[in-house]
């Protein structure tokens, strides 16, 4: 049997990775998982009873693009956070911001730009599906690096016009997962003035949004529109997953302009899973209530004064802007997360699993990403045990 040749390259995800890299060695102590970017703080207790009030659902067909009052809760939010009117027919209902990121590439990625085999821009290191969906319509990914050097972010003064003048999607992730890098207005502007030049489109993963340190993100919305930037050169992700502790609801929503939304609403209609009705409901509650995720918010802001605290003195160490990561400077960070594991059961990911190599450099290398998801009492000892296996 012949399989695919344009995935023969994909790494092993993440996790199986990390699972061959320590599960044959004993742990040092009990074990402590800061791997994963599942968040564990409660979810609102309303979520179950709602559920249940709109069980009837469950009997019905979902509809593909979110119901009304899903779209209508969803627009709501985007006319309070970022002041922009987003009407719903540039709304779609997701199932979790990460199948929006795979599918709009597939409704939206031309066969060709500027007569060559398009390419998809994104950063390195990046979350991993914009990769794959680059792959999938047969465009070729280009990792930008997004190092201690470029604040964390690509350098788009760095692209050559060339390689923009073939881009056909331009990944960005702010605030970034794993760095917790966040892109300022003047960013954004600049992008969105490259798109609009070089004639490509922006997907602005934006799902840490509500999880900010000091002062709320800049969205790409707010800043396109009052750009006068066309907004069918725009699709902005967001989801519950993180703002609401609801990662399991699969709960998420794409905003672009009407013809991009149509588009992406029709190839939907065809090959989506859509929101079952019911955890519809559910979500247009969630966007519509702020005070939970307010809640929400306080506690990371303790957990970041704990890694303040405890990582402080570190050579390196950058506190992240905002997103739940901590994105850790060691030799190796393969090396490092085995030391840790087999010393004292401490779990963390080598950056290099988020990272590809680029002329034999993977930015990722010299990273580990510790995730601050775990109860505050967990995560202090997760990280003292850390500063002392790994810096002291
Ligand atoms: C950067 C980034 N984008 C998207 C997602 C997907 O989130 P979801 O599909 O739960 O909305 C994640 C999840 O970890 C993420 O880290």
């Amino acid at each position: 049997m012949d399989f695919p040749e344009r995935f023969s390259d994909l790494p092993e995800y993440a996790f199986p990775r990390l699972r061959a890299l320590l599960d044959s060695h004993a742990p040092g102590g009990a074990p402590l998982a800061m791997t994963i970017g599942e968040p564990q703080h409660r979810y609102p207790d309303w979520v179950a009873p709602t559920i249940a009030e709109a069980a009837a659902g469950f009997g019905k067909y979902p509809v593909n693009e979110g119901s009304e009052m899903l779209l209508g809760a969803i627009s709501g939010w985007i006319g309070r956070r970022y002041g922009v009117a987003a009407a719903p027919e540039r709304l779609l209902a997701l199932n979790g911001t990460r199948e929006g990121l795979y599918n709009a590439a597939m409704a939206l990625c031309p066969e060709t730009k500027a007569g060559a085999r398009p390419l998809v821009l994104m950063p390195n290191p990046f979350y991993q599906v914009y990769a794959v969906a680059a792959l999938s319509v047969g465009a070729e990914p280009v990792y930008l690096p997004a190092t201690r050097e470029t604040g964390f972010l690509p350098d788009l003064d760095a692209i050559p016009a060339k390689t923009l003048d073939r881009t056909a999607i331009f990944y960005l992730c702010s605030p970034s997962n794993p760095q917790g890098a966040v892109a300022s207005e003047a960013y954004l502007k600049r992008l969105m003035d490259l798109a609009e030049r070089h004639d490509f489109r922006v997907f602005a993963d934006e799902c840490y949004s509500e999880i900010w340190r000091t002062a709320p993100p800049p969205g790409a919305l707010a800043v396109a529109e009052a750009m006068g930037a066309d907004p069918e050169r725009l699709v902005v992700f967001n989801s519950l997953s993180k703002r609401s502790n609801l990662p399991g609801l699969r709960a998420g929503f794409a905003a672009s302009g009407p013809e991009s939304t149509r588009r992406m609403r029709q190839l939907r209609n065809y090959a989506g899973a859509p929101l079952p009705l019911p955890l519809q409901a559910v979500a247009a509650k969630a966007w519509s209530d702020e005070a939970h995720v307010d809640e929400n918010r306080a506690l990371y802001a303790a957990k970041y004064d704990i890694a303040d605290r405890v990582l402080g003195g570190v050579p390196g160490y950058a506190a992240p802007e905002a997103g739940f990561f901590l994105w850790l400077p060691v030799d190796d960070g393969e090396a490092a997360a085995l030391k840790l594991w087999r010393e004292t059961g401490v779990r963390v990911l080598p950056g290099a699993y988020l990272g590809r190599d680029v002329g034999g450099e993977n930015p990722g290398n010299g990273y580990v990403r510790v995730a601050m998801v775990a109860p505050a009492d967990d995560m202090q000892r997760g990280l003292e045990t850390l500063r002392g296996c790994l810096y002291d």
